[in-house]
């Protein structure tokens, strides 16, 4: 059995439960912090200390009651998460204290694990967080979701709903990698000025302060819309499909503006313009390209390694600030991808 520290091992868990189905945004009420006894290593088991959290939107679906794609979370069940941990404790030949792994233990500051399912990092290769972001499933679903679904050609206009976060920041400068024309959509000025600056977007507006969003999107889009990369969905997306060109691709990665509704919001029906643009489209849930992350993980990290590609994390500290970072990402208050790090990180 290895150790990483001659510090005594810890003995108590602090995890966050949901303590309620939430009713619209969520409140820190609906979660729970709670203690937990960290049991004693079997053979093979190792003891992960978590260093970040990711926060994500499809959380606050796994927090209804319904079925979707993935179970949801029980009252009273660990919230579920991707996660990077080091290995504490370790009776598993295979995993050395101090080494760290990406994994999916959830809002916990300690997991015990069978090793199965786990990430090996290596920090000189790039921080360990981003495993969570640009290198992790965020980052493949910029990748596989605008490439695989919507194929953009070069010279093509692609527009990105959500354009201020995790996803969409990627898209739109994967799609100027690719020689499209990249137009954002987001919901502060801050993060309009930080696309069409650092991020080498063409062009971005504030879905929050523009009143009528498909003259905006002709200004913006002269030559129509090739490709869109639907983070939101609600009334932004509504007002893509008048712009759409002819054999046009929508890539339906998510529709946030949704996820907090108590009731279905009344929309246009799409299929007139679907028909009459001769377009297509798809959804998708990025585990269906699991067996290619190696492949675009190893060419993400190539554009950031070439500078072709950044990335932001917004860092929350503190694992007991883990609900208020995960509200925070559905009110809009991240820029990049939102992260919580833990103390000892
Ligand atoms: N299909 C898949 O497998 C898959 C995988 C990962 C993520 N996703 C989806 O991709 C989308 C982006 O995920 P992410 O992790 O990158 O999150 P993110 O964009 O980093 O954070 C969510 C952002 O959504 C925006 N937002 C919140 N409420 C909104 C509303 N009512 N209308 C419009 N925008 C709103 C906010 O920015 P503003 O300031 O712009 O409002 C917020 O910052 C989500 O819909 C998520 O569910 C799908």
């Amino acid at each position: 059995m290895t150790a990483s520290t001659a510090s005594p091992l810890p003995t108590v868990n602090r995890q966050f439960t949901l303590a309620a189905r939430p009713v619209g945004m969520p409140k820190e009420s609906d979660f729970r912090l709670v203690e937990a006894p960290i049991p004693a290593l079997a053979n093979g088991q190792i003891l992960l200390r978590t260093l970040f959290l990711s926060v994500d939107p499809y959380m606050r679906g796994r927090m209804t009651g319904v079925r979707t794609y993935a179970d949801p979370v029980d009252i009273g069940q660990l919230m579920v998460g991707g996660t990077v941990g080091k290995v504490v404790q370790s009776t598993n030949p295979q995993f050395r204290a101090g080494d760290i792994f990406a994994g999916y233990w959830g809002w916990q500051e300690y997991a015990v694990s069978d090793g199965k399912g786990l990430q090996k990092l290596d920090a000189s290769v790039a921080p360990v967080s981003t495993a969570l972001g640009v290198l992790g499933m965020p980052g493949m679903t910029a990748y596989f979701g605008l490439l695989e679904i919507c194929q953009p050609k070069p010279g093509e206009t692609v527009v990105v709903s959500g354009a201020g976060g995790a996803v969409g920041s990627l898209v739109g400068q994967i799609a100027k990698i690719k020689g499209c024309r990249a137009v954002g959509i987001a919901g502060t000025d801050d993060k309009v000025a930080w696309l069409t600056g650092e991020m080498g977007f063409d062009a971005a507006f504030n879905y929050k302060t523009t009143q009528d969003y498909v003259a905006k999107l002709k200004e913006l889009c002269p030559s129509g819309i090739d490709c869109y990369f639907d983070n939101v969905g609600g009334a932004v997306t509504d007002a893509v499909l008048p712009v759409l060109n002819v054999r046009s691709r929508i890539s339906i990665s998510g529709q946030i503006s949704q996820y907090n509704a108590t009731k279905p919001e009344p929309g246009v029906r799409p299929y007139i313009y679907l028909l009459s643009k001769q377009s297509r489209a798809e959804g998708f849930i990025i585990t269906q390209f699991m067996n290619r992350f190696p492949e675009g993980i190893a060419q993400m990290a190539q554009w950031l390694k070439e500078g072709k590609l950044k990335h932001r994390e917004q860092i929350v500290e503190g694992f007991e600030n883990a609900p208020r970072a995960l509200i925070g990402v559905l009110s809009g208050d991240n820029t990049g991808k939102m992260l919580v790090k833990f103390s000892e990180a």
